[in-house]
């Protein structure tokens, strides 16, 4: 069966990318590699570096007519930059989009499996967040991406495609770099690399439902033949603060390492946590990795990397 996985050389994208291709899939990736690297894909993973803006993602769909089409390809301006720029994420985000959709309507794609985010709830005063609370993006951003899953939600509705859009929550693992989006735990790495104090927005008592990149793509393979026309929260429903998460990473490293602590910005949210209740009934899925866990394996990985 063929696949294809836009921003399939990003951080999340590869780690997709190359388990669909240890599974037996075909892998078709769409990529135009502004944060992407190719050197992160599977030998048998077929790159074809393109925008998913323009004519040539279209014809990579026309040509491979994959079964489903994994859209995590993004603009990672992140929140400060998105507040400067806001016509990056709407370009790439919502036009992008509607130029993928366009080609699965056109093509027969069977299913769009939509990488969405924590981060279209905004700021709610609520402990553990469900899909059915209020949206309020607090950055274009995350406008983008809600955006996004209302014109892919109108495509099933109109014309069949189907689709399963996963917000996920704070992604971490392996490979992340400080490029993408969501990425305090690959910033970390850098400062505690670079001998840098880690830098806190706030006072740190700020929470985050941080989830490893392993369960999210196991959420995804999950999602080829589950979760028609469903929004579902990935993450653990466990929420960490900034300061528990230096605990944690200090724990793990064994590294004294300083904490530079900077004014709050606006367009962060205060408190993440997700509710994943549905996700479970949903899916064959359930995260396996808690946090102390996956940091462990992260932090091998940095140490591996580079001689601290
Ligand atoms: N990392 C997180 O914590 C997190 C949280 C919530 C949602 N997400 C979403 O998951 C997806 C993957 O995130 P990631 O952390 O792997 O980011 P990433 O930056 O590592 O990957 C994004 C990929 O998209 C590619 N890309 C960007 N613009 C493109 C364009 N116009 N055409 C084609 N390719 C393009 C980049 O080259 C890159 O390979 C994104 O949609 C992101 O919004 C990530």
């Amino acid at each position: 069966m063929k696949m294809v996985v836009t921003g399939g050389a990003g951080f999340i994208g590869s780690h997709l990318v190359n388990n669909l291709v240890s599974q037996g899939y075909e892998v078709h990736v769409i990529d135009n590699l502004t944060t992407g690297d190719p050197c992160l894909l599977h030998s048998e993973a077929i790159l074809h570096v393109a925008d998913v803006r323009g004519d040539q993602a279209q014809n990579v769909i026309r040509v491979v007519k994959p079964e489903v089409v994994f859209h995590l390809a993004a603009a990672q301006t992140g929140g400060q930059q998105s507040t400067k720029s806001p016509s990056a994420d709407f370009e790439t985000n919502v036009m992008g989009t509607l130029n993928i959709l366009d080609a699965c309507h056109a093509y027969k794609v069977r299913k769009i499996v939509f990488a969405s985010s924590y981060s279209v709830y905004g700021n709610l005063a609520k402990e553990l967040i469900t899909e059915h609370d209020s949206v309020n993006p607090l950055s274009f951003c995350a406008l983008s991406k809600l955006a996004a899953e209302q014109y892919i939600r109108m495509f099933k509705h109109y014309y069949g495609v189907d689709y399963t859009i996963l917000r996920y929550g704070n992604v971490y693992g392996p490979d992340q770099t400080a490029k993408g989006e969501g990425n305090v735990i690959a910033v970390y790495q850098e400062q505690v690399q670079n001998g840098q104090p880690l830098t806190v927005y706030g006072d740190g008592t700020q929470t985050r439902d941080f989830i490893h990149v392993k369960d999210i793509v196991k959420a995804n393979i999950a999602a080829i033949d589950y979760g028609s026309g469903e929004i579902l929260n990935v993450s653990t429903g466990h929420s960490t603060s900034m300061n528990q998460l230096i605990d944690i990473i200090q724990s793990q490293l064994s590294l004294p390492f300083g904490v530079n602590y900077l004014p709050a910005k606006p367009e962060d949210i205060l408190h993440s946590s997700l509710n994943i209740t549905r996700i479970c009934a949903v899916l064959p899925w359930a995260p396996e990795y808690t946090l102390e866990q996956g940091l462990r394996e992260t932090c091998r990985h940095w140490i591996s990397s580079v001689h601290l």
